[in-house]
């Protein structure tokens, strides 16, 4: 890994307003407050994202927000439970005077947009996003903040069925309004995904107090489905101007979301479970990821991927539906590095068809019970086996078996 990460330039421009980095904190209780704002641009976040701005504030169920595996969330948590007219008068302002790139998150109706969004700009919003609870509400909504502030607009959309059947059209519809009315609009891809169920077992009952019991998922669980969309959205459009959000934890996370065309990358959930502070860590890790990948500055990495995937849509049959006699050649190519292997037996451990053994130093795996999936080389936490696919296989069959060591 280079030694020169810190010459790496993380910050970028997004809807004409340089950021400091790429990551910016998604509406949520970090950014309850002009506090949690202050936080999180003094922790490096590029921009902050008000918690949703409503007429009236939410008066949360008890209770809101629990843990889901070790990097996700289940919530039920409702939108600003304070009242327009404090974030108008302190908690922009304030959070405008100590640096911070602020977006106004308003929601969720019409009758909403056209009451918050212009008093949000006068308080000094850098940006304003929508957010709703469908997709037919976002249109409207978008039209009705054209007609009252300058500055841009982002559309936050969702996955959430049945509300939101088809998030990649509702993307083209919003950039067609803003391209009609020659007004900047942009989009953040997704909110939390639901609605979901998650059970507590001792209590034998919901987990969380909402009414019905239903709530959101958020995290890494999410993230895949997130990216899927973010791409599908690029792909039909590529001057869409958007940051991602949806299960980011790590570093690498946030560049699947830069390399799928995002100029910028959304996060709320990982930071709830570390701490905002784990934002300068990010940072850091993605510039020598990027240092690693030869890349100085992100504009040159976004959108990376988007050539490297295959133009069928989400719809067209892929895996298993196209059958097929003939056998494919290609195979995994393995390499393994004693001197980074922890010897956890991860690889081994999850081989379905335990074709794999490692007998420090020697890691093995049986040719004729490998059926290539992958998930031994994925598993590896310092990445001691990795695998390449080849397409002609042509080592000799000792030599298959026999993955060696090259250190
Ligand atoms: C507890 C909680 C509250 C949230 N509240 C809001 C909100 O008020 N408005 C909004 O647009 N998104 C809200 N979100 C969604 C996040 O901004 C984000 O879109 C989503 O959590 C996915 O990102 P993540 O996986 O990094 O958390 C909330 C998320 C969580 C976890």
């Amino acid at each position: 890994m280079s030694k020169n990460f810190e010459n790496v330039d993380v910050s970028v421009e997004f809807g004409g307003v340089k950021l400091q980095s790429p990551f910016i904190v998604s509406s949520g209780p970090l950014t309850y407050a002009a506090e949690g704002m202050i936080k999180a641009h003094e922790m490096g976040a590029g921009a902050v994202v008000t918690k949703t701005i409503r007429i009236k504030r939410a008066l949360n169920p008890v209770t809101h927000i629990a843990m889901m595996n070790n990097d996700s969330l289940v919530n039920c948590e409702k939108w600003a439970d304070s009242a327009p007219e404090v974030w108008f008068e302190r908690e922009i302002p304030m959070a405008k005077k100590a640096g911070c790139v602020v977006i106004a998150s308003v929601g969720h109706t019409l009758e909403e947009a056209e009451a918050i969004v212009a008093p949000a700009e006068a308080a000094g919003a850098d940006f304003i996003e929508l957010v709703s609870y469908t997709e037919t509400d976002m249109l409207p909504m978008l039209e009705a903040t054209i007609a009252r502030v300058k500055v841009p607009i982002i559309c936050k959309l969702s996955s959430n069925y049945p509300a939101w059947k088809d998030p990649v059209e509702c993307a083209r519809k919003c950039m067609e309004i803003g391209k009609a009315h020659n007004h900047k609009v942009m989009i953040c891809a997704i909110d939390s995904v639901g609605p979901v169920l998650s059970i507590d077992v001792f209590k034998q009952g919901p987990k969380l107090g909402s009414d019905n019991g239903y709530s959101w998922m958020s995290g890494g669980a999410i993230r895949p489905i997130s990216v899927r969309i973010n791409y599908e959205m690029m792909k039909m459009d590529r001057n869409i101007e958007s940051y991602g959000v949806g299960g980011v934890t790590k570093a690498e996370d946030a560049l699947e979301f830069l390399m799928v065309g995002n100029t910028a990358v959304g996060l709320h959930s990982i930071l709830i479970i570390k701490g905002m502070e784990y934002l300068k860590k990010l940072i850091v890790d993605m510039k020598k990821i990027m240092s690693e990948l030869g890349y100085s500055k992100i504009s040159d990495l976004v959108g990376s991927a988007i050539e490297n995937i295959s133009n069928k849509t989400a719809n067209e049959p892929t895996i298993g539906e196209q059958e097929s006699d003939i056998e494919s050649d290609a195979k995994l190519q393995f390499t393994f590095n004693k001197d980074t292997c922890i010897k956890c037996n991860k690889c081994v451990n999850i081989c379905s068809y335990d074709a794999r053994t490692l007998s420090f130093p020697e890691m093995k795996v049986d040719r004729d019970l490998c059926r290539n999936c992958g998930a031994c080389s994925s598993v590896c936490p310092t990445k001691a086996l990795t695998s390449e696919v080849v397409k002609k296989f042509s080592i000799t069959d000792d030599l298959q078996n026999y993955v060696g060591y090259f250190s």
